[in-house]
């Protein structure tokens, strides 16, 4: 039999959970909350730099400049992006039409719904831009939905930057 000081923890930790809300088991007490979300955001950052750990150092100084481009490596590498894009003008896919990407603002292709995030971004796609958004789009634009995790090594970025201004050139 519980004596009412029990009874009443018992109630108001129900109410605690009700008062979260969800359908989600919540953790009973405010530290493991904390502690829960605490190593979620350690995995997140974990997994975030796992790939990238060797070349962290080295891209986060490196710029376009840094980099002689392979346009042919490049070519090879568009073909990841062409599950969702092409160098055809108007015709979208999963995402826009990318071409004359290069120097174009970002948001710019006709008929095609992109998110606000993009949209507004304020980004002109210069080959600077290019470079620095392949390398982790959902971090230079937060709520893209252009799911694609970037090319942590510099030089794939310069070759990839590469190849789509040659090809819109050609
Ligand atoms: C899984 C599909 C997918 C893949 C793969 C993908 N993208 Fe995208 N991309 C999108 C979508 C969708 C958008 C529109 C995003 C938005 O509106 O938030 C987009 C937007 C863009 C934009 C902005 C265009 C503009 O007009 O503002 C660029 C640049 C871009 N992608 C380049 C690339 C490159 C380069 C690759 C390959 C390395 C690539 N994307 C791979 C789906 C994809």
């Amino acid at each position: 039999m519980r004596n009412p000081l029990q009874q009443f923890s018992v109630i108001a930790g129900i109410s605690l959970l009700a008062a979260c809300g969800g359908s989600e088991p919540q953790p009973p007490a405010e530290e493991e909350r904390e502690a829960a979300t605490e190593a979620t955001a350690s995995a997140d950052v974990a997994e975030a730099e796992a790939p990238t750990a060797e070349s962290a150092s080295a891209s986060e100084t490196a710029t376009l400049a840094d980099f002689t481009p392979d346009v042919a490596h490049g070519e090879e590498l568009f073909v990841q992006c062409q599950t969702c894009h092409v160098l055809e003008e108007g015709v979208n896919r999963i995402g826009p039409s990318l071409a004359g990407v290069i120097g174009r603002p970002a948001g710019a292709v006709e008929g095609f719904n992109y998110t606000p995030a993009n949209a507004d971004s304020g980004i002109v796609w210069t080959p600077e831009e290019m470079f620095r958004y392949l390398e982790n789009p959902r971090a230079v634009i937060p709520g893209t939905n252009m799911i694609f995790v970037g090319f942590p090594d510099g030089q794939d970025r310069a070759d990839l930057v590469a190849y789509l201004q040659a090809s819109a050139a050609e």
